[in-house]
């Protein structure tokens, strides 16, 4: 009799965005004349920019031709992309990441779950807390985590960096060594961030102790503040400790046309073995490459065009954060992120808990957000939306929540 992997059965529930799209799909089912404003998934409305339209039109076209017609895509990604990625991504910012070091995959989501895979076992991860699910339940489903408590919301094998007002969040050192350190910065869910000055005593401690750090920047071109890192490789020692994943999901509008990469640096080493050769494996075995439609499309994003155009796109969801920050402050609501972050996170009121206050939202407002303990226990008591709907459905959606 074939054995399943039990870990899976140890995941609590469904993932977080499917359950809220179950609850939302009931409650629009049972009140079919509400109109119902999702500020909850961070997925973009906005249409993909002119730039990236036409590269893909044009992509399209080739395939039509014999000539120019592309099959399988090279398995680490196009080089045309991996370049434009290294000269504007890092060498622009003076980060030394060489096309080589940068591998194309069809998501960020996919890259976050699937990076834990070339670590031991019995690696000890540490997340912020509250955090983007997928790093945990990717960790829960490859064996790593120990056993759920469900009273406390916690793994008995995972370290906790709880994120909170009482710490700006900021996450501290944890008292116990981790081996894995998954950091999200700008951050989702908080929609805060930390220094670059912060990220340097990330790097020296990794590098210190020995752990690696998974950096998700998925968020980067959201951020306003000059003293943000919009990459890690712009710390010092940041090569020999840390991989970078970054998305063109939020920055470019991605979400339903799939495009990310990961950055291995030649440097990251454990003892002798090169991380870089062990993903360039990983993903020669599992993956076939981007589509080169998308791959171009990907490219357009550094066009000069593109770049003008996704600054007024990205300028577009900063003015709903801006809207929904102010709006709720005006409602008398504790406020934060949403200045380098396209997410408002805020502290429900009256002592609701997270869920509570999105049932509430969802009834009385017609709004769904999503509940800050969908995020890790240290969410409790906080609530999240997104800036990334229409900004005429943001401001309806803020002037629903000052009437309640
Ligand atoms: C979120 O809402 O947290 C994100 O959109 C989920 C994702 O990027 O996969």
């Amino acid at each position: 009799m074939f054995q399943i992997n039990d870990n899976y059965q140890k995941l609590p529930g469904s993932y977080l965005f499917s359950t809220i799209g179950k609850k939302v799909a009931a409650f629009s089912e049972a009140h079919p004349d509400k109109s119902i404003i999702r500020l909850g998934i961070g997925d973009v409305t906005q249409p993909l920019a002119p730039a990236i339209i036409e590269a893909m039109h044009k992509a399209v076209d080739e395939m039509a031709d014999a000539k120019t017609f592309r099959g399988y895509a090279p398995d680490l990604g196009y080089e045309f992309l991996r370049k434009a990625i290294s000269d504007n991504d890092y060498k622009a910012r003076g980060c030394d990441i060489e096309a080589d070091e940068i591998f194309v995959s069809d998501g960020a989501k996919s890259d976050s779950g699937n990076i834990q895979e070339i670590f031991a076992q019995d690696n000890r991860i540490a997340v912020c807390d509250p955090v983007y699910p997928v790093y945990v339940d990717s960790n829960v489903m490859a064996g790593r985590t120990g056993t759920y408590d469900a009273a406390t919301g916690m793994w008995s094998n995972v370290i906790y960096m709880p994120c909170t007002r009482e710490n700006n969040f900021v996450p501290e050192f944890p008292k116990e060594t981790p081996d894995m350190i998954y950091l999200c910065l700008p951050n989702n869910p908080t929609g805060t961030t930390i220094t670059k000055a912060q990220l340097q005593e990330w790097v020296d401690y990794a590098n210190k102790v020995g752990a690696v750090i998974i950096y998700d920047g998925a968020y980067e071109a959201y951020i306003t503040e000059d003293n943000v890192a919009h990459s890690i490789y712009e710390c010092e020692g940041a090569k020999t400790c840390a991989i970078e994943l970054k998305s063109f999901s939020k920055n470019a509008g991605f979400t339903g046309v799939r495009l990310g990469y990961t950055v291995v640096p030649k440097e990251l080493k454990c003892g002798d073995v090169s991380l870089h050769g062990m993903w360039a494996r990983r993903h020669g075995t599992k993956f076939n490459g981007a589509p080169y439609i998308i791959q171009r499309a990907g490219e357009a994003v550094y066009s000069d065009a593109g770049k003008a155009q996704l600054k007024e796109q990205v300028a577009y969801y900063m003015k709903n954060a801006a809207t929904i920050k102010s709006g709720l402050q005006e409602a008398g609501f504790e406020v934060y992120g949403g200045v380098n972050a396209p997410y408002i996170w805020l502290k429900t009121p009256e002592k609701m808990t997270s869920w509570e206050f999105f049932d509430y939202l969802l009834e009385k407002a017609n709004v769904v957000g999503t509940p800050g303990s969908g995020f890790g226990p240290s969410g409790e008591g906080y609530f999240r939306l997104t800036a990334f709907g229409s900004y005429e459905n943001t401001v309806a959606a803020l002037e629903r929540i000052k009437a309640l």
